[in-house]
This record gives C-alpha cells, structure tokens and sequence, in this order.
C-alpha cells in the first residue's frame, strides 16, 4: 500500500483553490479518496508551520470544525474570525482588501470562507495570493461538502458509478445539493430524483447541466413532488434543510412544508438504502432514525474529517512554501 507521500507525488493534476464542485476532475476525486485513507493509516505532519485561516461570514459548527481538526491532524495550525469581528464586517472593507491582507499577512496560509454572497468567493480567489477554499457561497455551492458527500457514499457502497439517489426538499436554496449534482456528472449511471415542491425546485442552470451530462454520462433525472412514490427507489435519500434564510420570498417556505422523514418514512426504504443530510436538521429529519440502520448523516460527520485532511495535505503538497 502506497504512502501518503507516494500517492501525492503521484498525482499529476494540482490543486489550487477549491471553489466549485465541479471543477474536481473524477481522478482527482479517486485520488483524494485513496489519499483520505492512507492518511488514516499513516499521519503526515504536511501543514506544520502553515496556518488556516477560517474566515466566516455565516455561521458555522461541522465545516469550520473538522477544517480546523483536520489542519491540526496535519500539523498545522489556525486562526478562526467572524465577518463581523473583522474590517469588512466593522469599518466597510472591501473582501477584497481583507482577503489581501490575510494571505500577505501569512504568505504560508490557507484561507477557507464562509461568506453569504454567492459572489464572493470569486472576488476573493482573485486578489488572494494564498489556496483559498469556499466553505459555502450564498445559496451556490459547498464544494468541500460535496467531497464529502462522495466520499460517503463511496465508503458506503465502494463506487461512485451506477447508484440511485434522492435529494429532496429545498432544491432552490440549498448549496449542498446543487454541489453534490455538480459533482456526480463526473461518474456514470447514476439516477437521480429531484424531489420538492415547485417553488422550490433545483434552479434552471444546474438543471440544464444536468441535462448535458444526460446521454455522456448515462445521467437520468426525475422530478417529482412525490416522496412517497421516490422512498422505496433509491439507495440513498440526501434530505435538506429548508434554508430561510435565504429565501427571496418567506412566503415559498410557509406554503410549502417540508417533507418529513422519519421512522416510518425510513422503514418503507430499499433494504440497504440509507439516509444522508449535511445538517444542521430541523423538523424534516426526525430524531428517532439516529439508532436506524438507515441513518448515514452522523457518519458523514466523521467522513468530514477524513477527506478535508486529505484535501489540505494536497494543497499543501501542490503548493509548497519556500523557506
Ligand atoms: C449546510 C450548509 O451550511 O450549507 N451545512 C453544512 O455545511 N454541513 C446545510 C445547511 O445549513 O442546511
């Protein structure tokens, strides 16, 4: 079994910044997959006297903590601010001024942001001289989730190819699910069904790169507002929170109701078929599945960890520091 070092010298293709899911290459995924789990067998001190820097603009408990675990597995250190704790949220900086100052502050660092405009994390790669990666744009994109919601499943089931799953709620806001459906264009026969209320569908530009991928990659893709119908299909359910917050319209979520998924729901699954959310839950995820065998979304925690390692070694590795 090759060591981490062996694996990363092997990789051809570098990493920089990680801004979308679907900019990851599906060797890249494989090798950060293999990576993840050699790290496991062999710690690597890879980010000693390197420092990442959390800098969030929402709030934050799973993505900013296995971040900073997973620097700290690799020797390194961190630094954690809020938006409001710093001159972009106090005295009007631009992101731009503040990105700058952190990555000529520490020309070693690692810069990963949190930040409620979808916009922003492009803003930020283009004036940041240090990898910076987005831990949540807006209601856009999480890449880091999506890698980690692959490498769930991957750990689930040994393949990324030829499963079926379902996403289902709040398609429109939620940024775990439009990254994950970036990302699984890059494998094959996977059936995917889209499921939630109408005002709340998956937005128009994702759901048309879907359908590029449709013939390519074997992609089939259902809408429907029927759960009911979906439960006992697929192989995993990927249930979503429905995001408020970000709602254009209150009036979307007040008339739209979650889908539910509880024992019951759960029991009625596929034998095997199991249950993902990126929480944090609210009422849509009922408490009782926890102790079911369905329940995946508490070992997609742990997975959290594992692969954000593996991603910030290679970006170490991909982008050394002179010294
Ligand atoms: C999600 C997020 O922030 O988008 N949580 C996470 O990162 N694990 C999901 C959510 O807030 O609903």
């Amino acid at each position: 079994m090759s060591s981490p070092l062996e694996l990363l010298e092997k990789s051809s293709r570098k990493i920089r910044h990680v801004l979308r899911a679907q900019d990851f290459k599906r060797e890249t995924l494989m090798e950060l997959f293999g990576l993840a789990d050699a790290l496991e067998r062999e710690p690597m001190e890879i980010m000693r006297g390197r420092t990442l820097c959390w800098y969030g603009g929402e709030a934050s408990s799973r993505t900013a903590v296995s971040h900073i675990m997973a620097a700290q597995d690799l020797g390194g250190t961190y630094l954690a601010r809020a938006i409001t704790e710093s001159s972009e949220g106090g005295k009007g900086e631009s992101l731009a001024d503040t990105i700058m100052t952190l990555s000529v502050i520490d020309p070693e660092g690692i810069i990963v942001l949190r930040h409620p405009d979808e916009d922003a994390i492009y803003r930020a790669a283009l004036v940041s001289k240090v990898p910076i990666i987005n831990a949540g744009s807006g209601g856009e994109q999480h890449p880091t989730q999506a890698l980690l919601d692959g490498f769930t499943i991957f750990k689930t089931i040994r393949r990324l190819d030829n499963f079926s799953i379902a996403f289902v709620g709040d398609l429109k806001y939620a940024r775990t699910t439009n990254s994950l459906a970036y990302l699984l264009t890059k494998f094959r026969g996977i059936k995917m069904y889209l499921v939630s209320r109408d005002a709340l569908r998956m937005k128009g530009d994702l759901r048309y790169y879907l359908e590029l991928h449709r013939e390519r990659m074997d992609l089939e893709v259902v809408e429907t507002a029927d759960l009911d119908w979906v439960i006992d299909q697929v192989d995993f359910v990927y249930q979503t929170r429905a995001q408020k917050e970000r709602a254009e319209d209150l009036g979307e979520h007040a008339s739209n109701p979650p889908y539910v998924i509880d024992r019951a729901m759960a029991t009625r699954m596929k034998p095997g078929a199991r249950i993902m959310h990126p929480l944090p839950r609210r009422e849509e995820l009922a408490r009782e599945i926890d102790d079911m065998p369905q329940q995946l979304y508490i070992d997609q925690m742990r997975f959290g960890r594992i692969i954000r390692r593996a991603l910030l070694a290679k970006i170490c590795f991909d982008n050394p520091v002179s010294r």
